[in-house]
């Protein structure tokens, strides 16, 4: 099965997670992604269901609007029932590096509003340990040499994502060569240096359940 056909046989399976929390006063939390976009493409046939979604980006929002579905703003909504969202790497914890399309921050913002958090990927996103992915650092643009410099001294080799300017106006440097055995610890670490908005690593929340597309069928992890 290729990739493609893997990541709308999770889409599939997260509406079915989902449907039972589908009212007619709830607002979900929808990622961003080409995973979340399978999502949102098979969301919108229960769109009827629901009273409409908070999204994580402005690419995700337009898609959910050009599906009829209505999207809010996370400030008029408070708390969601859940967060449906791809990633980039999944650990056996449910921890996770995200940002690969550019969304960590706001993903992270609605993730932490969310009841529950389903994670949607393909089989090629499991990892024994997070790294291999080089981790996204959302920065203040004023920011960035610095908080590279700093990256460089913890041992990392950070990247400057030349030419994206993220949904805050902020700029992203990706982070190669570091292995996150305490993921949890160097998320709290990494946030603490002065000019990071956010990064990629999803340790403090993690997913609550994993749809996993594999050859064999979908796999239903829990923590
Ligand atoms: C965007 C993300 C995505 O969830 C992540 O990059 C996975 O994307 P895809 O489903 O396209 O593989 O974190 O910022």
């Amino acid at each position: 099965m290729s990739q493609d056909a893997l990541k709308r046989a999770v889409a599939a399976a997260a509406i079915d997670e989902i449907r039972p929390l589908l009212t007619a006063d709830a607002v979900i939390g929808v990622g961003t992604g080409s995973t979340a976009n399978c999502f949102i493409d098979a969301l919108a046939a229960y769109k009827h269901d629901f009273r409409g979604a908070v999204a994580s980006s402005e690419a995700t929002a337009q898609r959910l609007k050009d599906h009829g579905i209505e999207v809010f703003e996370l400030n008029h909504v408070g708390s969601l029932p859940v967060y449906v969202d791809g990633a980039d790497e999944i650990n056996a914890r449910l921890e996770m590096i995200k940002g690969g399309g550019a969304a960590l921050t706001r993903e992270k913002i609605v993730a932490a509003c969310a009841e529950r958090f389903v994670c949607i990927a393909d089989a090629s996103k499991r990892v024994e340990v997070l790294g291999g992915f080089p981790l996204p650092i959302e920065v203040i643009p004023m920011a960035r040499s610095y908080v590279a410099r700093e990256l460089v001294r913890l041992g990392m080799t950070p990247v400057y994502r030349d030419g994206v300017i993220t949904d805050n106006g902020n700029q992203i440097l990706d982070c190669f060569d570091a292995l996150f055995e305490e993921p949890a610890r160097t998320e709290a670490e990494l946030n603490n240096l002065v000019g990071v908005v956010t990064n990629g690593l999803f340790a403090r929340r993690p997913a609550d359940v994993l749809l996993l597309g594999t050859e064999s069928g979908i796999e239903r992890h829990t923590r």
